[in-house]
């Protein structure tokens, strides 16, 4: 627990109004979007990289915890506040610096929302692809911390291929410059990428220097629904490999698809059991010829209905109902574990197979949906609190799929990350020499351990004790 005094040295920092310690809003701060809840002491929001690394001198002084947020829309509890320690949210750094489409590179600060910056490079002709679901209200330090992925990875990667440097406030309290705005650079390790998905562990990033492309002049969509879920995912693996170069390539099955089927501007009948949702980006003429054979691929491979979207509106609306997908899935039952599974490609239909039948091994629903085209599987074990025994099913149900995923030599996370939720499991993925150096690594940056700690370390084996 932060005591007062150092509470009111941390007010003084950050001036009136950029603190909050009353029980009400500190539970405001107290999730993101997993099912986790700690409460911190004190919620500070600073408003430069200079009141920042002051925070962190004086959290590394009194070795208090601070837990760095964007918009808390993480999922796997990386925002969750270590219990009775300092939020710092930098929703306050909310600056466009830059974009440059000489150069193709875009300058921020971390509390920019991600959506915010799509739209503006846009309206330059200018494309920033990486597109979580959450993309209208997250923010992109948030992004950069734990390297969001996103439908469009398949043809254009994730954060982490955009991040071409950084400004990060380490925890002893200096502030540092990673990477250059440049498209290549190999001078000294490459702290950029270390510090990309590192969940707020080793450091507070206060700017982001980001590649753009230009904006790709045109984009289709499609909509494949296939009468059984083996066969579209069979589909996927022979769309990567027939040359078609899908840009987005999403699946869902009947559960998920029940949850959103009202949102959808055509009719399904019943029978479908999987459904593909495509997109195509190119030349508008290249575009129609692919979108169009990939059409006539969905239906040789079994999927009885095709169907474009006509207009970029009917497109938007398709892909509004799988942004909400992983929210609208709570209508089936109140719980949920959300895994964000990634297989190697050829594993897809064997995966999904194997999921029907942890299902019913474990009585509960599992709804599966999500970015197929890069392997990257959203698995939803979903349950009931208040009936006897679920929660438990469900837990033992995500270790069934998370040894599955590991004997199809797959990872645990594609895009959520460790934080809270799969710091358990984390010997299921890395040797123990493994998990040993990147303890010495984050040794190296925090040595009080006072960043974010109780992430990605499997619990009691992440304290971090000084050297
Ligand atoms: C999505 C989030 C859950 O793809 O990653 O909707
Ligand atoms: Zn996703």
């Amino acid at each position: 627990m932060v005591p007062p005094d150092q509470i009111r040295q941390l007010q003084a920092l950050v001036g009136p109004g950029n603190l909050l310690s009353a029980q009400e809003d500190l539970w405001c701060y107290a999730f993101d979007a997993t099912d986790h809840i700690q409460a911190p002491a004190a919620v500070v929001f600073p408003g430069c990289a200079a009141e920042i690394s002051q925070i962190l001198r004086l959290a590394n002084r009194h070795g208090f915890p601070v837990t760095p947020r964007g918009a808390g829309t993480g999922r796997s509890g990386g925002a969750v506040p270590a219990p009775g320690g300092v939020v710092l949210v930098l929703t306050r750094l909310n600056r466009i610096l830059e974009i440059s489409p000489e150069d193709l590179v875009a300058v921020v600060e971390p509390g920019v929302i991600t959506g915010r910056l799509q739209a503006a490079v846009e309206e330059q002709g200018l494309y920033y692809p990486p597109d979580p679901s959450s993309a209208d209200f997250c923010t992109l330090g948030g992004n950069v911390a734990e390297c969001a992925g996103g439908a469009v990875a398949v043809q254009y990667g994730v954060t982490r291929d955009y991040v071409l440097g950084l400004q990060v406030v380490l925890p002893t309290g200096e502030i540092i410059e990673t990477g250059a705005r440049t498209m290549k650079g190999v001078v000294g390790y490459d702290l950029t990428r270390l510090i990309t998905g590192s969940e707020g562990t080793l450091g507070v990033i206060t700017r982001i220097i980001l590649r753009l492309t230009p904006r790709p002049p045109a984009r289709q969509t499609l909509a494949a629904g296939f009468p059984d879920l083996e066969m579209a995912a069979r589909a996927v693996s022979l769309i990567l490999r027939a040359g078609l170069v899908p840009t987005a390539l999403e699946f869902m099955d009947r559960t998920t698809l029940n949850c959103v089927r009202e949102m959808l501007p055509f009719r399904m009948t019943q029978e479908i059991a999987a459904l593909l949702l495509i997109a195509v980006d190119g030349h508008p003429h290249d575009v129609e010829e692919r979108a169009g054979a990939m059409e006539r691929f969905c239906r040789e491979q079994g999927a009885g209905m095709a169907i474009r979207a006509r207009t970029p509106a009917e497109a938007e609306v398709l892909w509004k109902a799988r942004r909400v997908m992983s929210p609208a899935l709570r209508q089936v039952k109140p719980q949920k574990i959300s895994e964000d599974v990634a297989v190697p490609l050829s594993a897809i239909p064997r995966l999904v197979a194997a999921l029907q039948e942890v299902s019913r091994r474990r009585g509960l629903p599992v709804a599966s949906y999500g970015h197929a085209g890069d392997g990257n599987i959203h698995v939803n074990v979903l349950y009931d609190q208040k009936i006897p025994g679920e929660k438990e099913a469900a837990h033992q149900a995500v270790e069934d799929i998370f040894s599955l995923v590991r004997q199809m030599d797959g990872t645990l996370s594609g895009e959520h990350g460790v934080g809270l939720t799969k710091a358990p499991y984390l010997e299921m993925e890395l040797s123990r020499e493994a998990i040993a150096l990147q303890q010495r690594l984050k040794r190296a940056f925090d040595p009080n351990n006072i960043m974010n700690p109780g992430k990605i370390f499997p619990p009691g084996r992440g304290r971090v004790t000084p050297p």
